[in-house]
């Protein structure tokens, strides 16, 4: 099988916890992306940005800023907030952000309401820091 697949499949199927026994959450499906070659990059306007536009806007788009938080651009997305960084780049796993849409113990859920984000959307942001949270 090619690893594209096996990634996809991974995300898509079991999401990163049902396919990861050590639990390492999203980093370890980072990981598991070959260095160099074709690794598919995650682009946040065009992989990242839509699912902000479904999930997000009402509150943090196009000049809403709940909590002071605007993800209209990729620069305010990553700005430090009054209470620290929202996204750590290079590790999903600290970065408040998706924390708030894992619904996390500690944090405020995002969105506040209603459905929270799959894990396939989830798993997609946290590939996009991982990987270095990259202005494309
Ligand atoms: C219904 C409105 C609403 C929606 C929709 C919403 N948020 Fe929020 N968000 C808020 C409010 C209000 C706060 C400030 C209160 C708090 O910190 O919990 C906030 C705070 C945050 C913070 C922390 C900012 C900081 O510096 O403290 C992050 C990160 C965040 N939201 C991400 C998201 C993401 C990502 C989505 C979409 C998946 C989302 N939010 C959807 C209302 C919303």
């Amino acid at each position: 099988m090619n690893w594209h697949h096996y990634v996809l499949g991974c995300v898509a199927v079991c999401g990163f916890a049902g396919c990861n026994p050590q639990g390492a959450g999203p980093a370890a499906i980072a990981a598991s992306t070959p260095a160099g070659g074709a690794a598919h990059m995650v682009s946040f306007q065009k992989d990242v940005k839509p699912i902000l536009d479904v999930h997000c806007s009402d509150c943090h788009l196009s000049g809403k800023k709940k909590g002071g938080y605007s993800l209209d651009s990729h620069v305010s997305a990553i700005e430090a907030g009054a209470k620290g960084a929202r996204i750590v780049a290079g590790s999903s796993a600290s970065s408040n952000l998706i924390q708030r849409v894992q619904g996390a113990d500690g944090v405020k859920r995002m969105p506040p309401k209603g459905e929270m984000l799959s894990a396939a959307d989830v798993a997609i942001i946290a590939g996009w820091i991982d990987q270095g949270a990259s202005l494309e």
